[in-house]
């Protein structure tokens, strides 16, 4: 399928838009500064916190790091919004407490076995999804436009 190119001039800290590509759902999330500082706090919680398993299908290398983002716009999420376990959509950005699943922590969950994902779309230990969400390629054409695939 063809690129999308999207833009994110109106996309707010802690805001997340969805857009289509390849027939999937893409989330682009711009995280606040305090979502990013507790983001690299998480490791011990996560199932495959470097997204290490299945790399070369899950997260390019650019976005294995803790905000599983570029480099030069570490704010910004980009991640295909289909739950690893057996395809459902998640729901969220939940904020911290305020998502009984997720207790403490802010993120996604899926509503159909219960996986959970932080803020950067990786999966909680101890939950049926395997993989972190899929991360696809994307790069930035300018501050406010991102060209996903
Ligand atoms: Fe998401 Fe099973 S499909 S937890």
């Amino acid at each position: 399928g063809a690129p999308v190119e999207v833009d994110i001039s109106k996309l707010g800290p802690g805001e997340m838009t969805t857009v289509e590509w390849q027939g999937k759902p893409v989330w682009i999330m711009r995280r606040t500064p305090a979502q990013m500082e507790s983001l690299a706090a998480m490791a011990d919680k996560l199932a495959d916190p470097k997204s290490e398993r299945n790399p070369s299908e899950f997260t390019p290398e650019y976005a294995r790091n803790d905000l599983r983002a570029r480099e030069d716009h570490k704010d910004i999420l980009v991640v295909v919004a289909i739950c690893t376990h057996l395809g459902c959509s998640p729901s969220g950005p939940f904020e911290s407490g305020s998502n009984a699943q997720l207790g403490a922590d802010a993120g996604f969950v899926c509503p159909c076995h219960g996986s959970t994902f932080d803020l950067s779309g990786r999966v909680f230990k101890a939950k049926p999804a395997p993989d972190n969400l899929k991360v696809p390629p994307f790069m930035f054409l300018s501050d406010t436009r991102i060209l996903v695939g």
